[in-house]
């Protein structure tokens, strides 16, 4: 059965990490899937988008819809995007229907001292404007379908607290 997976959270919270890791275990279980990671999109897909909410909502919107065609075709969507904005998650998650989201949650402190990219540290100095987080905002989920808190469980903790999520909504088995 196909479905959308959709890992919203602040950039280096482990979402392109978990999305791999699930594509992984899905392939080895023969489940087709297509795994769509922000940083991917946007250097082939979306190069037309600046990080603006309306380019933001455009960008979201855009992969939600072509989620919802690779489900159509039985293929899993794993979608590895920021996604900030609450209302048009809410957006896909009507128009896609099967649709799962899971908040990959780490407390900003966390993420400023882990920024492997360094760029945290470029938006507190305002190299990079509107960075998520730090100058621009995310809005939490509110009634995620699964919680990960990647700054107390590792990558294959929070992999396992969604299979199971999986295996309980009868998606995989
Ligand atoms: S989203 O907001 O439109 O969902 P998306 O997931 O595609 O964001 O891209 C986020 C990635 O773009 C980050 O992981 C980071 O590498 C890069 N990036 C560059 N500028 C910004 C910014 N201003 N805010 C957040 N991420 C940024």
């Amino acid at each position: 059965m196909s479905f959308t997976l959709w890992f919203t959270g602040l950039s280096g919270a482990g979402k392109t990490s978990l999305s791999s890791r699930l594509y992984e275990e899905l392939l080895k279980r023969s489940i087709p899937a297509e795994l769509l990671d922000g940083d991917v999109i946007r250097n082939n897909f979306a190069q037309d988008l600046t990080f603006s909410k309306e380019h933001r909502n455009i960008n979201v919107k855009r992969i939600g819809f072509l989620s919802k065609l690779l489900n159509k075709h039985g293929v899993v969507a794993i979608v590895a995007m920021i996604s900030p904005y609450a209302e048009v998650r809410e957006q896909n998650r009507q128009t896609i229907g099967k649709y799962i989201e899971v908040f990959v949650d780490c407390p900003l402190e966390v993420l400023e001292t882990r920024d492997p990219k360094g760029l945290y540290a470029k938006a507190k100095k305002g190299t990079i404007k509107h960075f998520t987080g730090v100058s621009d905002p995310y809005e939490s989920p509110q009634h995620p379908d699964v919680v990960v808190n990647t700054d107390v469980q590792t990558i294959e903790e929070s992999l396992s607290v969604i299979l199971e999520h999986l295996k309980e909504k009868s998606f995989i088995e």
